[in-house]
């Protein structure tokens, strides 16, 4: 998703260390590099593997196929191989069963994998699907741009799902010290009227949240919002499978690199990495989580909670 110019509005977050990290042992060599990107986005990962490895071969998926629409002419002009796909990176088997080139019997296998994960600030801001408490827009939260009548979208989750497993998803997913008493209010609040939009969201959420417990700096919203959208779209499910699919589709040698914003996320992504090292299938590049620096933190606020982690199949 970009705005109207089709310029994306995200910022690439440890563009360098994880493009540097994912290629620093496979530069030599003839070899043709095939790269995953799992989570296209506004492209910047992607078109930096592009610019800094002419000849590589970009696959890209994301869920949202918004994100490709203008992006596709930008590698066009730099002549760079790369294809697009509206999937999860949970399917990256399917993906690459269609895509690569080889006999059926043949592996196929990428050099490299790079996973950055949540949001772009595209869809946060522009996507109208309710994924922002500072827009009126209707309660969806897929990454999806068109979700099915099978897909669960935000407004499920809110008027349908019972009091306990809302109650679980908002401090389970967003470590929402007030979950109980924000389950009990949506409940209550549904009874009267359906909760529709954001706002409405939003506006059951202030009510609820007494105002000795809104001090924090955080709006008393966030946590709630990104609980229910860790939930809409399984993140947690997708990002556990992508990685064991992932692992198995890297070629010896080949690496990847996954960005996480959210402890639930990285604890997944350390856990995994630690056990195929444990096992003798991978050595870890970086044994403790790579972080922003400063001079990015100030330009991107976003970068204060990502955490990048490398890891190399032997
Ligand atoms: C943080 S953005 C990626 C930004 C990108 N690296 C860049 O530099 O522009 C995350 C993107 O991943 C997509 N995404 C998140 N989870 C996904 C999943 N399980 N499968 C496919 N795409 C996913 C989102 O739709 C979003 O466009």
């Amino acid at each position: 998703m970009t705005n109207t110019e089709g310029v994306t509005r995200h910022k690439t977050v440890l563009l360098n260390e994880a493009i540097e990290g994912l290629f620093a042992p496979q530069k030599a060599g003839n070899e043709k590099l095939i790269v995953v990107d799992g989570t296209f986005g506004g492209g910047g990962h992607s078109l930096e593997i592009c610019k800094k490895n002419p000849g590589v071969k970009i696959i890209a998926l994301d869920q949202d196929k918004g994100v490709f629409i203008k992006a596709k002419s930008k590698f066009k002009e730099l002549g760079c191989d790369i294809s697009f796909h509206e999937a999860n990176f949970r399917n990256l088997d399917k993906v690459l069963g269609a895509e690569l080139p080889f006999g059926s019997s043949a592996p196929k296998t990428v050099n490299g994998i790079i996973l950055d994960l949540g949001l772009s600030s595209d869809q946060l801001q522009s996507s109208g699907r309710g994924f922002s408490f500072m827009r009126d827009e209707p309660l969806i939260m897929t990454m999806k741009e068109n979700p099915t009548p099978s897909d669960v979208t935000a407004y499920e989750v809110v008027n349908t799902w019972g009091e306990e497993s809302l109650a679980d998803v908002i401090y389970g997913y967003g470590e929402e010290r007030q979950a109980r008493r924000i389950a009990g209010a949506i409940a209550k609040a549904r009874k009267k009227q359906e909760i529709k939009t954001t706002f409405d969201l939003v506006k059951v959420i202030e009510e609820a949240i007494p105002a000795r417990f809104r001090k924090s700096k955080i709006h008393c919203a966030t946590k709630t919002f990104q609980a229910i959208r860790i939930a809409v779209n399984d993140e947690l499910g997708a990002l556990s499978e992508g990685l064991e699919k992932g692992f198995q589709t890297l070629k010896e040698g080949g690496r990847m690199s996954v960005i996480s914003f959210h402890s639930l996320e990285d604890r997944i992504v350390k856990r995994f990495f630690k056990k195929q090292a444990n096992e003798k299938k991978a050595i870890l590049i970086s044994k403790k989580p790579i972080t922003a620096g400063k001079e990015e933190i100030k330009n991107n606020s976003r970068a204060r909670s990502a955490k990048l982690r490398i890891i190399q199949k032997i």
